[in-house]
């Protein structure tokens, strides 16, 4: 069964920007058959998001609660520290709604993303530490000395779970046909696991909610966290909106496998997907073959491959 995108403008009114807007979410949901595993995988299509990545929902819906609560205005400049896809998000967004985007990444960061977000006409700010914590404490002192910044904090915002709990883990429960047996997902800020969790152990408790980390930075499984190739997730640090979640397991995928994974998405599947989605199917096809034939694993497809042409993804020493 394939879910069909609908598109529901109204929901978002007239203004600036609302056409864009939705188009965010309300992903099809798609049957991925393995052989010879023999297993199949569910995995929710956030790549067709308008920006590339599962990163617009977030962005869509800070937005709006900010503008509701009057905290957007015609000079204001929204400021967030991202590793790159809800840079891409915001300046999308902020592009289409007439709001200035001001995004700190790392240099590390591949140049195809700072690319898109400098496209969209925001402004970038580069520090050269790997990890979140350093961009994050840029955004704090910038907004300290200026009032204009508006800042989503999308690491601590509880609207980032509460999105996916209202919306994407509502379309999860209304697209998958009887009980899901496990929900699967990395995390960067969390606001994935933490809402879609809520939302599924909600309607079943028996829904096993497993985590997916790269086996090089295995924070939740009590590990140190070093360098791996997932890109989009595991920042360094197990973020607050994790904290009292309800995780059943813990699946390490190392980079190697998860890039493995991606390349055969690419190549037997067609869909040009990110690392991260190939570490979540990675996990998630572990997970059904523990559980049986007849299983029912969910996982997110959260980016598209584009924005890595000069990452590992696409370094032919991949796939030799
Ligand atoms: C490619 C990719 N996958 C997964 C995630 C994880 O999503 P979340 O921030 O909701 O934990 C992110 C977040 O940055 C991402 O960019």
């Amino acid at each position: 069964m394939i879910i069909q995108r609908t598109s529901s403008e109204s929901k978002f009114g007239t203004r600036r920007g609302d056409a864009l807007m939705s188009l965010i979410g309300n992903t099809p949901l798609i049957p991925l058959h393995f052989e010879p595993e023999g297993r199949t995988i569910w995995g929710k299509c956030e790549f067709l998001n308008p920006s590339g990545s599962i990163k617009d929902r977030l962005a869509r819906t800070i937005i709006l609660d900010a503008e509701n609560r009057g905290l957007l205005h015609a000079d204001s400049n929204i400021l967030e520290c991202t590793s790159g896809n809800t840079g891409i998000a915001f300046a999308m967004l902020g592009a289409a709604r007439g709001y200035a985007v001001t995004i700190v990444m790392s240099e590390r960061a591949s140049g195809e993303r700072r690319k898109l977000i400098e496209h969209f006409g925001a402004k970038l700010v580069l520090f050269s530490a790997s990890g979140y914590q350093t961009g994050i404490g840029i955004t704090q002192e910038m907004a300290r000395n200026d009032d204009r910044y508006f800042l989503p904090r999308q690491f601590e915002n509880p609207i980032n779970a509460m999105d996916h709990e209202n919306e994407t883990g509502q379309e999860i429960l209304q697209q998958v046909p009887g009980p899901i047996d496990v929900f699967v997902s990395g995390y960067g800020t969390g606001g994935t696991l933490a809402g879609c969790s809520k939302a599924l152990k909600a309607r079943n408790p028996e829904t096993k909610i497993v985590a997916m980390e790269p086996a090089e930075a295995a924070l939740l499984a009590g590990e140190e966290a070093c360098c791996h190739w997932i890109e989009g997730i595991a920042g360094g640090f197990v973020p607050p909106l994790l904290q009292g979640v309800s995780i059943d397991r813990v699946n390490r995928v190392s980079s190697q496998d998860a890039i493995a994974m991606t390349l055969r998405l690419n190549r037997e599947y067609g869909l040009l997907v990110g690392s991260s989605t190939g570490a979540n199917v990675a996990a998630a096809l572990q997970c059904a073959l523990e559980e049986g034939p007849d299983s029912v694993v969910v996982t997110m497809l959260c980016d598209r491959a584009e924005r890595y042409f000069s990452t590992r993804l696409f370094d032919g020493a991949a796939t030799r």
